[in-house]
């Protein structure tokens, strides 16, 4: 059957909201796994969300006229981060994702990174990343704290939500570590979520995004000077949060995961960032994000 690929509109959003909820949690229902997206309706916000921030980087597969697949992706700076990227279950394999992930990298010839975040359970679609060029970057790890699991602690003056003015040192600090330009992101988060800062010998030590979606509420991306900025960050997201949270951060960070684990956190899954041209491990403590996706 013929895959014909064009930029996504709104009419498309029900549709690819719909397979994006359906292509995870299938792959996790294949591994005996918790659906990824256990409330449906965060497949349609998504995408919105996704669509309204990068309007021009939203594509979907067609086969005969009808939605079967789509890639968000976004360019920030010189760094082009790709996904979420899904097939409907019925039309995978057939080469679809493959044409969505070709097709980002036919666009994009000028950049200088390539990213995607890739569930290690999927061993396809790394098949798939390392036969277009993508390496293993890293491997993360994605925990959550079960809503109703918290201690009441006494908050942290050195932490408190950015205010507009921090925007700017706050973009600085995040492009040291990732190299990309995130701005976009960081509007949308501090206009649709909130982004925790800490202070500290007169300047910024380190910042944590917060963004609530139906049913969870997802931290990152974030970046600190320590280990122990960061995780007097994420305690203040905890404290200030009633319903379940979600956290990515480096696989191989043994003191962040295990201060995670301190706090009630549970690992629920292994994913890699893949890279496609430059990439190197951020430097200092940080946490990746899964929405808005940008690494
Ligand atoms: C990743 C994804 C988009 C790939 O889409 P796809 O249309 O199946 O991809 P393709 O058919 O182009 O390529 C998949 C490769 O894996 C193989 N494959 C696909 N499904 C398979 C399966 N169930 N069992 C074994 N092999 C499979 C294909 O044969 C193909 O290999 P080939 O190039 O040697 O033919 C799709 O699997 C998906 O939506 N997964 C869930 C969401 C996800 O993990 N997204 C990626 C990160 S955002």
């Amino acid at each position: 059957m013929s895959v014909e690929i064009r930029r996504m509109t709104r009419e498309d959003v029900p549709e690819v909201g719909r397979i994006g909820v359906e292509a995870f949690n299938e792959l996790m229902a294949r591994h005996n796994r918790p659906p990824l997206y256990p409330n449906p309706q965060v497949g349609p916000l998504a995408a919105t969300a996704y669509l309204s921030i990068d309007p021009e980087h939203s594509l979907v597969a067609t086969e005969q006229g009808k939605v079967v697949g789509s890639v968000f992706y976004r360019r920030r700076g010189d760094t082009v981060s790709v996904g979420p990227a899904t097939v409907a279950p019925a039309a995978q394999g057939r080469g679809v994702g493959s044409r969505l992930f070709q097709r980002v990298i036919d666009d994009e010839p000028q950049a200088r990174s390539m990213r995607i975040m890739q569930d290690s359970l999927n061993l396809p679609s790394f098949e798939l990343l390392v036969r277009i060029g993508y390496s293993l970057g890293e491997e993360v790890a994605m925990f959550t704290l079960p809503e109703g699991s918290r201690e009441e602690r006494d908050g942290d003056a050195a932490v408190r939500a950015a205010r507009a003015e921090d925007l700017p040192e706050i973009l600085e600090m995040d492009r040291r570590r990732f190299g990309s330009d995130r701005r976009r992101d960081f509007e949308f988060l501090r206009r649709f979520g909130k982004i925790l800062t800490i202070h500290g010998e007169g300047r910024l030590q380190g910042y944590l995004a917060q963004m609530p979606t139906p049913g969870r509420t997802m931290l990152g991306p974030g970046g600190a000077e320590s280990s122990q900025a960061l995780q007097r960050l994420i305690r203040g997201a905890v404290g200030e949060t009633l319903g379940e949270l979600s956290l990515v951060l480096p696989a191989r960070s043994q003191e962040g995961v295990k201060a995670l684990l301190g706090l009630g956190f549970r690992l629920v899954g292994l994913s890699n960032l893949m890279y496609r041209g430059h990439w190197q491990p951020p430097a200092g403590a940080y946490a990746y994000s899964l929405f808005p996706e940008s690494h």
